[in-house]
């Protein structure tokens, strides 16, 4: 049964729609990541959840009970935001206890608490020091200590590392990995990162423009993206994909792909389509019956592996390889079962290279 149900959820700012009609249902104890651009709506819909924003069609169910007009205060929701907005005038101590100060609970039991996350998060050499005396990724950690001693039917986190450094960002995304399957919590997690995405998430939802694209595990939609955008969206760097046009349509089934002639299974081609490969299924050396020169433009080094970036008669193509390249060309093989087709449509073709 679903934790957490939206039902034709919208929700417009004047003529701007930023919602439109999302329905989706998750699980208990689930990592649930909303994934898209900035401006598609993922922060408006954290909000809703919240009772920060107003809700103008549709429901939200939490636990089986409509929320919608259920005050922020009595959903036993905590949020995390991207800016921990911590009290300064307040130690450690006293921002992770402060929410606790309005429920009816003991002195001694609000030390405990505070004790106890203090512990999970590794911040209980801290609890005496001041915001300002503490580095981003301790002041994340205690904004989400706030969020966690609250004991929350729901976390819902707005892109909470975003303003943190590189390696701090990938420590607390191990954090923040570790505490969900600890407390096996039910955490909703905006970003627009899709590295966060697929390392925390157990569903991830793909937004754009207020739509779902996809919904799906990390894996799922990583190895079965539903349309063009998804396929960009999620890899890094982003798949190749390049059009078709009919005059490299040779017959029904056949099309010409870098000039062989490639046979496709339950097709009929007779509109232009798309094909995609992701940099990193691209081979350098193993040999396959789909293959071609790449002028080389650039070769970005990133130690254990290379970028490279060619270019197909002026189209960008990337490459990823451990291979050191020396060379202004190259060839690169595709093997055929990692060739993603799209229709005219950008929607993805469940097709097989025979
Ligand atoms: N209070 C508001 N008033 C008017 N427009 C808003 C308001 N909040 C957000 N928007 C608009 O709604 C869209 C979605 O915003 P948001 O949910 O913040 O996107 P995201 O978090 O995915 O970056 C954007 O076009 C934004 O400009
Ligand atoms: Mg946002």
């Amino acid at each position: 049964m679903a934790f957490l149900e939206f039902i034709d959820i919208e929700k417009s700012y004047d003529s701007n729609t930023v919602i439109r009609k999302f329905n989706l249902m998750v699980e208990k104890g689930k990592l649930l990541v909303l994934l898209g651009p900035s401006g598609c709506g993922k922060s408006t819909l954290l909000r809703m959840i919240a009772g920060l924003e107003k809700i103008d069609n549709g429901k939200i169910l939490l636990d089986n009970k409509l929320i919608n007009d259920l005050l922020p205060s009595k959903r036993k929701i905590s949020m995390v935001f991207q800016s921990y907005a911590l009290y300064p005038h307040m130690n450690v101590y006293q921002n992770i206890s402060f929410g606790l100060l309005t429920e009816k609970i003991s002195k001694s039991e609000i030390k405990k608490k505070v004790t106890e996350v203090s512990k999970i998060l590794k911040i209980e050499d801290l609890l005496d020091r001041k915001p300002v005396q503490l580095s981003g990724g301790q002041r994340q950690r205690v904004a989400i200590g706030r969020a966690i001693t609250r004991n929350p039917k729901l976390f819902l986190f707005d892109e909470p590392l975003s303003n943190l450094d590189a390696a701090l960002r990938s420590e607390m995304r191990v954090e923040i990995s570790k505490l969900h399957k600890k407390l096996k919590s039910n955490i909703i997690y905006v970003t627009h990162d899709q590295v966060e995405a697929m390392t925390l998430a157990d569903k991830i939802v793909i937004m754009n423009k207020g739509n779902i694209e996809q919904y799906g595990s990390p894996d799922e939609i990583y190895n079965n993206p539903q349309n063009i955008f998804v396929a960009e969206f999620i890899g890094n760097p982003k798949m190749n994909i390049l059009k078709v046009s009919s005059s490299d349509i040779i017959d029904r089934n056949t099309i010409k792909l870098f000039g062989i002639k490639t046979r496709f299974e339950n097709i009929e081609f007779n509109n232009d389509i798309y094909i995609g490969f992701r940099p990193e299924d691209v081979s350098l050396d193993k040999k396959s019956e789909i293959f071609t020169k790449l002028n080389i433009d650039l070769v970005e080094n990133l130690g254990s592996e290379k970028i490279i970036y060619g270019n197909l008669n002026g189209k960008e193509i990337r490459v990823k390889s451990t291979k050191n390249i020396t060379d202004k060309n190259i060839t690169i093989y595709l093997p055929k079962n990692k060739i993603y087709l799209f229709d005219e449509n950008k929607n993805r073709l469940d097709i097989r290279i025979v």
